[in-house]
């Protein structure tokens, strides 16, 4: 439960597509095959493969991003922020509405861009500072939280009116289209396949990683501008392989083709929502709290509010989400400040949320999983005195939460264990 990325389960229809997929290094006919998936599902005429979601990303900040300028986005995410800083030398710029940080929310769309605050970026910046827009659906870091439909016409008119290039990460689209699907009125009459293709002819560009909705591993851009995908062809064998696999193997290429025409379903595009909603439902009416209304990938815990006592120095929802991993076994995914690097000049960046996050991979857990954890954190929440917060004891320079350790202040963890081995059982 430490993420939904790369460790959904694939359909058997996946697995025939594994084996019966062309291993060429050029001109594998199942490319072919991937290229026929994204024009019929996404609509898109030009596509290439990349090995994931990040090296997308790596070769739009490289291409597109302006160097001293900025990047618009409804929020973003990690590796999204560190390419558009590192790689492109541009600042991030995050035009979210208020509410999207409001953690308890009957807000259908907290994923939504701040259109007025779109328009005094671009007055601010002028338009040849700005790389692109980039609306992420759903929001990973804000809770999975989608954007409306209104919401990106609104986007694409306003950077159309000063011609600035429109970019959608679609990692989580089959989940942001479900939400328009139950959440926009004049949506409910759609399929989640119409939302989905009336969503990209929304986008010049459009990337995604491949290991959330299409459960595999890799990931694509893809255009219907010619001129576009031009810039990109000259550095994808650099830094990904040849043109008809991007870094990918044949056999993940195969099963993408698949995942990209099941994610339309919606018993598929709804599988993990539902159990999500049904997660975070069950905590808020015991008064454990969470990020509401429930989003897409993952129950999010607030953190800042479960362990109020905790200062943010100390890494709140780090805290947390060890207390849940001693509790419980259950590994979730710090979603915080560790998650935000430090500033240039080394001062610490405190995060928008703290957050907890237990993702749901598709077609992985069942209900009686999802009551386990429930019980768990009942226990953790009545006992939450006990957890105390965290300091970092080796810290690397960037995207610290992957290789960065930390330690517990007062060995805090000791007396956390023996009053949970006295009150549930267990060895320590
Ligand atoms: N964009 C979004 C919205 C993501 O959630 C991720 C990855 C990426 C881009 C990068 O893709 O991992 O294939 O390189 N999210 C994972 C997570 C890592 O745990 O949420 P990648």
């Amino acid at each position: 439960m430490l993420t939904d990325s790369g460790v959904n389960a694939m359909s058997d229809n996946q697995f025939a597509a594994f084996l019966n997929a062309d291993d060429a290094y050029a001109g594998s006919m199942t490319f072919y095959e991937f290229a026929d998936a994204v024009k019929d599902i996404l609509g898109y005429q030009y596509v290439m493969n990349v090995h994931q979601g990040r090296a997308a990303e790596h070769l739009l900040a490289k291409i597109f991003g302006k160097p001293g300028g900025a990047v618009i986005t409804n929020y973003h995410f990690t590796t999204t922020k560190a390419h558009i800083e590192v790689t492109s030398g541009s600042a991030c710029l995050e035009l979210y509405a208020d509410e999207a940080l409001k953690t308890k929310s009957t807000h259908p769309f907290k994923g939504n861009m701040d259109i007025q605050r779109l328009k005094d970026a671009i007055k601010k910046w002028g338009k040849d500072k700005i790389g692109y827009v980039r609306m992420e659906a759903t929001t990973n870091l804000l809770g999975g939280q989608p954007f409306s439909m209104e919401n990106l016409k609104e986007v694409r008119k306003v950077c159309d009116q000063h011609g600035l290039l429109t970019v959608m990460d679609g990692s989580l689209i089959a989940e942001n289209a479900y939400f328009i699907w139950k959440r926009e009125k004049e949506y409910q009459n759609k399929t989640v396949a119409e939302i989905i293709k009336e969503m990209c002819s929304l986008v010049d560009l459009f990337y995604l990683s491949g290991r959330k909705n299409t459960c595999v591993r890799g990931g694509f851009i893809a255009t219907n501008k010619k001129e576009l995908i031009e810039q990109l062809e000259p550095w994808l064998p650099l830094y990904e392989g040849f043109y008809t696999y991007g870094g990918m193997s044949m056999r993940e290429i195969g099963a993408m083709a698949v995942g990209l025409r099941e994610m339309v379903d919606p018993a598929v595009a709804g599988c993990s929502i539902e159990q999500i909603k049904y997660f975070v439902e069950k905590l808020d009416g015991m008064g454990i709290p969470v990020v509401t209304p429930p989003g897409g990938l993952a129950c999010h815990v607030d953190a800042r509010k479960f362990v109020n006592h905790i200062p943010k120095e100390h890494y709140i929802a780090g805290a947390l989400t060890a207390a849940l991993y001693i509790a419980s076994g259950v590994r979730a995914m710090e979603r915080g400040t560790i998650s935000t690097d430090r500033a240039k000049d080394g001062k610490e960046v405190y995060a928008d949320l703290e957050l907890t996050r237990i993702a749901l991979p598709r077609r992985v857990y069942s209900i009686s999983h999802i009551e386990y954890i429930i019980d768990r954190l009942n226990w953790i929440y009545k006992n939450r005195e006990l957890i105390k917060g965290l300091r970092f004891i080796s810290e690397p320079p960037v995207l610290r939460f992957f290789l960065g350790k930390l330690d517990a202040l007062d060995n805090w963890g000791r007396k956390f264990c023996d009053v949970f081995k006295k009150d549930i059982g267990g060895t320590w």
